[in-house]
């Protein structure tokens, strides 16, 4: 997908206009507060009618404006399509949002389907940092993104453990529940090893992929390795096998389980291991080097996304050369052509650094086109 064109109307600060980026590198520059993040934040809304700053639609309403309007052209599945959204106050707390797509009524599903974005903002650094969750979170909305299967697996597998987990709680005042125990174990080990196989199969390809831009992004001078962490050995298991094993750790378990109250082993519990020339990025990572193992990710995502739906995403990415140093900021500014990035800075020296491309630059939300190289 390339953005051809995107107008915007009573949006956030942005002052009405339209802007024509270029098909590879589009530098946004400006002060703080000027509107930057809101500029990226209308495209990602162009591509699923949501905020990824997790805002509600009304705050995407300008303050001094009764809606706001979103319209861009853009190219996609070898013609000019074009998406329009509009957001309404309401009285109640219900947001209102109209979406066309050429001009159809559509839905917020069909505008994701139609288009395609991967988004880095200063928020994603948490992959790296924050606690596991937040990387299982990551890894299951990829995943869905490219197994439509997966998120039905996923919900099944959370009501089971859910009600494993009730069934522990209870055990200790009716021992006779612990007979029911059995087929619960055996029906969220089923679920568990092909939750499990799919999240596997998925690191691999997203490790080949976030391997190679590591190695572009630290001009070779760092190997990144992304493995699934899960407490039991899993290398070249089935998912029956996969099952099997977490099934002998629920029994071994299962004392320690009861008096928790909680099942302690499944891949509800399982991490993604990140590590830089061996050793823990989150624990020995410095900023810059955690910085550029999300950008991996971020970009080994978009190839995927290329892969599955044959299509390039747009990239978004905010406020990432902070924290770069030369060659780091030059490899993102010059060397991911294949896509088209938009990419903020306050720095008005990255915008010398870009060798093609075009630069606009925001001022109280007004957006100027400065240069096309
Ligand atoms: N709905 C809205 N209506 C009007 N202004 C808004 C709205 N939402 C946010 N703003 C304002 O937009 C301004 C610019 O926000 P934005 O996050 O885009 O800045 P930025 O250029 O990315 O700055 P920074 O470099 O600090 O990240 C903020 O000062 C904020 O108060
Ligand atoms: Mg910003």
């Amino acid at each position: 997908m390339k953005l051809l064109k995107l107008n915007f109307k009573g949006f956030r600060n942005l002052e009405d206009g339209e802007i024509e980026p270029g098909d590879k590198v589009n530098v946004i520059y400006g002060e703080n507060a000027q509107g930057k993040t809101n500029l990226l934040e209308a495209v990602w809304v162009l591509c699923g009618a949501h905020s990824f700053r997790g805002a509600r639609d009304s705050e995407l309403i300008g303050f001094n404006s009764s809606n706001a309007k979103l319209y861009a052209e853009f190219y996609s599945q070898n013609r000019v399509q074009n998406a329009q959204i509009s957001f309404y106050p309401t009285q109640n707390k219900k947001d209102k949002k109209e979406i066309l797509i050429n001009a159809i009524p559509k839905s917020a599903a069909d505008l994701v389907e139609k288009t395609g974005a991967v988004v880095f903002s200063p928020e994603d650094l948490s992959l790296v940092k924050s606690g596991p969750a937040f990387r299982r979170k990551f890894i299951d909305s990829a995943v869905c993104r490219q197994r439509v299967k997966y998120a039905t697996l996923l919900g099944k597998y959370n009501k089971t453990l859910n009600q494993r987990n009730a069934l522990l709680k209870d055990i200790p005042k009716h021992g006779e529940l612990m007979d029911t125990l059995e087929i619960w174990d055996s029906t969220l080990s089923a679920l568990g090893g092909m939750l499990i196989k799919e999240r596997i199969d998925f690191i691999k390809k997203l490790d080949i992929c976030a391997k190679e831009y590591h190695d572009g992004i630290s001009s070779g001078r760092e190997i990144l390795k992304i493995t699934y962490d899960t407490n039991f050995e899993t290398e070249g298991l089935s998912y029956q096998q996969l099952a099997e094993e977490m099934l002998k750790k629920l029994k071994a378990q299962v004392k320690e389980d009861i008096m928790r109250g909680y099942t302690g082993t499944g891949p509800h519990r399982d991490d993604i291991n990140m590590e830089i020339n061996g050793v823990s990025a989150r624990n020995f990572g410095s900023q810059g080097q955690q910085r550029s193992t999300v950008l991996s990710l971020k970009l080994a995502e978009a190839k995927l996304h290329k892969e599955i739906t044959g299509e390039n995403p747009i990239v978004l990415l905010d406020d990432v050369l902070s924290e770069l140093d030369n060659r780091r900021q030059d490899y993102l500014l010059n060397k991911t052509e294949n896509y088209q990035v938009f990419i903020t800075c306050c720095e008005e020296s990255n915008k010398q650094q870009l060798k093609n491309g075009r630069i606009f630059k925001i001022d109280k939300g007004k957006v100027r086109l400065m240069s096309s190289l």
